[in-house]
């Protein structure tokens, strides 16, 4: 009747033998509650005293068990439930076993057994028991062991009791045959002392290989514990519940572990099952080096676009990349220098006289210049781009050539290099175009430096046109020049140099007598014509004003003044500075709508200002909307001078209109006068503004606002340190691209911020940076960073461009500066610029050469905009929509940012290297190449044990698998955006 459901015990067969005559244990078969029958053996002798009836079983053959384990099944009469038998019934039974090698039959010796327990029942039987048909029938479970013997018998005792024994099972248990971690591991019998463990060895299922040995511990109940170790899928073959199946064709699996079949990578096939490896299609290879997951890839096509600039001593090749690099990125050069006869096949191999800067095979840039060549004499040189399987062909090969000649001198050459004219800063020069010249010429490159300075460093300018005008120069200071010509064919040589000098002060004064004279003349005239107007008005009762408060916002726009010079684009909506205005607070209202205080809420302080207090709230606006703002207020008790300076910013804000500029809803500054005498007077009685009293400083006097668009997230410096790690390098560069186009707006407006910096940046709740602080010379009292200089000034000096810090010059280009600074901020998370240097080695470091490091995980693009914004010569910054179109450019095209300054370092220690994530196969290379090996076993304990996983992992995830250092954190991160676009990038998918 017992079939057994326990997998992990093997059972016994019993047979069970009446042993003592007369037949004292009886054979019944009965019918249970449900009518079947039941089979069991009987006694009740409960009446006489002294029994003592065996009941014995066959031979039973322990065969692996060291233990085993008897199950009875039996019902026992209550004797109190039986009349007259107190002395006589008993209500236990005893169980024995005697361990022999073989069968002794039917002999029976009780003295040889060994008891094993005295059994007794849960539950005893009454008549009525009996009268119902319930059946109170009992388990027990003993153990036997160690058995050393090769069987046993079992034997029950009945000593006067009313037994019916209804089943016996005997078995052992063992740990199953079991299959983990792609191991087998047979069936295993326990120890029989339960507190130690079998270790069993698996064995690697089919195409599988030991990865570390596969084991298993049997514990006494029969369950398999401490699993270690485990078996992968070889190659060519990937896990499928449990098992190891041959790859597909067209995938393939090139290295042991437990990873799936891939699809064979671009241009390679596998036609089979169970590829290690994927072949490549006609014409494509695979280099030595290549791992088999990279795609099959093609020697480069020829450079394209060969030139050549040649002077005396020089000869400069420069070209551009093959259109195809074929699928690679370890591209190099070599060039082929062969000197030609009057004949083209007249040539023969150069000889060692040639020099070539800096060699002339494995190149990685696109020029070379070749030094110690002979005058007058033809050369072709074959540029001939290679790659990594460039040698798996021997032909074609990639070549352009070009051919030289060194006899070039005259027909190139300009004429004379005339001053036309020379100012305090300029000098307006002009020459012949060059006569005899077959070929087209590209334009002209002017070189200048300083005379005192010799030619140490110097600056150079192209025009296509035969005269330019030198900006930007130093009066009174005289400057070389020489010029060249660009045809098709490359550089002549360098004119003769020649000097000029710009003008000073006085001297321009003179050269502009004649306009002078014009302008006292149309002045005298002008002022006689005002005379007139001015008692014109006076008689007519119409003058109220001064003409220069009066002049229009028009009249002044069209001046177009900034500085006091006139702008350069006459018509483009300009920056009127609010000083020209003799009454400042025309100049407010001109810009800034009035608020009436009742449509403002204010609901919380949010920082403090030099003015006052700034606090968030609501405005009503006309159309009865409301509207999150931020209201910046002006401390009471001020005098007039403050009143100005505060409102000076509503001014400038004003006249500003675009997505990335802060925008200003208005000013509050005609509000009733409060009454006198009163040192705190609760605002709400002069304004309405039921909370301005408890959350903002009460005002006494006339309160004064600047209301604003509210931006959630804050000024950009705290707001990034507070989400360290947390951006992709996309959305910086969409933070990065927002405060360029908003600064790219004022300078389009002629206004110079003079302050950029991150914590002048506000962030709204899409991300949206927006530019602010504005007022000059206020903002800079403003600014905690502004330190003042040895001239007096107070400047930012981290963030300031030199020469705005040495003498004054501020301007677009010393924004430019700044907004590097700005983009050091951002890629760093808000780090400080220069860190805890003092402010004087900053200035000190930053004349010597010094420039910021690239921020950790920050793309080389960006750290080459940067470098390029701290030029020290202001002139060769880029400007602000130059610095928007290339950061679209970027956003456009992501990949361009996956080069990390880190990847670049590592490669200049080996070069030819190339770091595609290809390579790294497991994640524990992947660690190994950002030196982050210590969190190899955080990330596979936490399950993260492939590439495609990692990519998916957010800062978060990072955090929790244990990585705790930020700087760590960050590493990690930018590499993993780095992993996820390249994946993107080789699944075809365009970001
Ligand atoms: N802090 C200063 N100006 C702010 C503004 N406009 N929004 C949020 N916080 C600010």
């Amino acid at each position: 009747r017992y079939t057994s459901t326990l997998t992990n015990s093997t059972f016994f067969p019993v047979l069970l033998l009446f042993l003592s005559s007369p037949l004292q244990w009886d054979a019944i078969t009965e019918m249970d509650e449900h009518n079947r029958p039941i089979h069991t053996f009987q006694v009740c002798h409960v009446m006489e005293p002294n029994q003592n009836n065996w009941l014995r079983s066959n031979w039973i053959f322990r065969q692996a068990a060291q233990k085993v384990y008897v199950e009875l099944r039996f019902t026992l009469r209550d004797c109190n439930s039986i009349p007259w038998v107190s002395g006589t019934c008993k209500e236990t039974f005893n169980l024995f076993y005697y361990e022999t090698d073989e069968s002794h039959g039917v002999k029976f010796k009780p003295s040889q057994y060994t008891k094993i327990d005295t059994i007794a029942a849960d539950e005893s039987f009454t008549q009525m028991d009996l009268g119902d048909r319930i059946l109170k029938l009992n388990t027990e479970v003993r153990e036997v062991g160690p058995i050393s013997r090769k069987g046993l018998y079992l034997a029950f005792q009945d000593i006067g009791a009313c037994i019916a024994l209804v089943s016996v099972r005997v078995y052992y248990k063992k740990c199953p045959f079991t299959l983990r971690n792609l191991a087998s591991f047979p069936d295993t019998v326990p120890r029989v002392d339960s507190s130690s463990l079998v270790e069993v060895r698996g064995a690697c299922v089919e195409h599988a290989e030991e990865r570390d040995t596969p084991k298993l511990y049997c514990g006494a109940d029969g369950d398999w514990l401490v699993p270690l170790g485990k078996c992968v899928c070889s190659v060519g073959y990937e896990e499928m519940d449990g098992a190891c199946f041959a790859c597909r064709p067209g995938f393939y699996k090139a290295f042991t572990g437990n990873i799936k079949c891939s699809k064979c990578p671009p241009h390679s096939f596998s036609y089979g099952e169970g590829a290690a490896v994927c072949n490549c299609e006609k014409a494509f290879y695979r280099a030595e080096r290549d791992p088999p997951t990279m795609a099959c890839t093609r020697p480069p096509s020829p450079p394209r676009n060969v030139v050549f600039n040649l002077n005396d001593t020089c000869l400069q090749l420069e070209w551009s990349p093959p259109s195809d690099m074929g699928g690679r990125r370890d591209l190099t050069y070599n060039v082929l220098c062969k000197r030609c006869g009057p004949e083209p096949d007249q040539c023969q191999l150069c000889g060692e006289e040639l020099r070539f800067v800096p060699r002339p095979q494995g190149l990685t840039n696109t020029t070379v210049t070749v030094m110690d060549f002979s005058a007058h004499a033809n050369y072709t040189f074959e540029i001939e781009s290679l790659n990594g399987v460039s040698k798996m062909i021997n032909y074609p090969r990639s070549v352009a050539a070009i051919t030289v000649s060194t006899d070039q001198g005259g027909p190139f050459m300009v004429g004379m290099l005339k001053k036309d004219w020379a100012s305090q800063n300029s000098i307006a020069l002009s020459w012949l175009e060059p006569e005899q010249i077959s070929l087209l010429v590209v334009d002209y490159e002017v070189k200048y430096y300083e005379k005192e300075h010799e030619e140490l460093s110097y600056s150079s300018t192209r025009t296509k046109a035969p005269s330019v005008i030198i900006t930007g120069l130093k009066p009174s200071t005289c400057y070389v020049f020489s010029l060249r010509t660009r045809t098709s064919a490359g550089h002549s040589a360098y004119s003769p140099k020649y000097e000029y000098e710009t003008t000073d002060d006085t001297s321009d004064m003179a050269s502009d007598q004649g306009q002078v004279l014009v302008i006292v003349t149309a002045a005298v005239g002008g002022f006689t014509l005002l005379i007139i107007l001015t008692l014109f008005f006076l008689i007519t009762g119409r003058c109220q004003w001064y003409i220069k408060s009066k002049m229009s916002s028009d009249d002044k726009r069209r001046t177009n003044y900034q500085n006091g010079h006139a702008l350069p684009y006459p018509g483009v909506k300009t920056y009127v500075d609010p000083d020209t205005y003799e009454d400042p607070t025309q100049a407010v209202h001109e810009f800034a709508k009035e608020i009436d205080p009742t449509r403002i809420r204010i609901e919380r302080v949010i920082g403090a200002g030099e003015f006052g207090e700034v606090c968030s709230g609501r405005l009503r606006t006309l159309g009865k909307r409301e509207i999150a703002v931020a209201i910046k207020t002006l401390k009471g008790g001020y005098v007039e001078r403050q009143r100005r300076d505060f409102l000076r910013e509503a001014s400038i804000m004003g006249q500003f209109d675009d997505p990335n500029i802060i925008r200003l809803e208005g000013v509050v500054t005609r509000s009733k006068e409060a009454g006198c005498g009163q040192a705190l007077i609760p605002v709400t009685s002069l304004t309405g503004l039921t909370d301005l009293v408890v959350l903002c400083a009460v005002i006494s006097g006339r309160p004064v606002m600047i209301v604003v668009e509210y931006m959630e997230n804050g000024s950009l410096d705290s707001f990034l340190r507070k989400h360290d790690g947390h951006f992709t390098v996309i959305q910086l560069v969409g933070m990065l691209r927002g405060i360029a186009s908003g600064v790219r707006y004022l300078s389009d407006m002629g206004y110079v911020h003079r302050d950029l910096a991150a914590r002048n940046i506000l962030v709204n709740s899409n991300l949206v940076c927006k530019v602010s602080d504005f007022g000059l010379s206020r903002v800079l009292e403003d600014d905690p960073e502004a330190a003042y200089t040895t001239t007096g000034g107070k400047i930012p000096i981290r963030w300031t461009a030199p020469e705005a810090i040495s003498y004054r010059k501020f301007s677009s280009a010393s924004d430019a500066w700044s907004y590097g600074i700005v983009m050091w901020e951002v890629m760093s998370y808000g780090e400080r610029p220069y860190w805890e240097m003092s402010n004087q080695d900053v200035i000190l470091s930053i004349e010597e050469g010094y420039r910021l490091p690239a921020p950790m995980g920050c793309p080389v693009v960006l750290h080459q905009l940067m470098l390029h914004c701290w030029q020290k010569e202001r002139s060769q910054r880029p400007k602000f929509t130059d610095v928007v179109s290339f950061l679209d450019k970027l956003i456009r095209n992501p990949s361009s940012l996956l080069a990390l300054v880190e990847d670049i370092q590592g490669l200049a220690e080996s070069p030819g290297e190339v770091v595609d994530y290809h390579v790294f196969i497991s994640i524990g290379d992947w660690l190994d190449s950002i030196k982050m090996s210590q969190y190899k076993s955080s990330f596979v304990a936490a399950g993260f044990s492939t590439l495609d996983s990692v990519a998916q992992m957010s800062i978060e995830d990072v955090r929790r698998i244990g990585v705790v250092l930020i700087g760590h954190q960050r590493r990690i991160v930018s590499s993993i955006q780095t992993l996820r676009l390249q994946l993107l990038h080789d699944n075809g998918f365009h970001v």
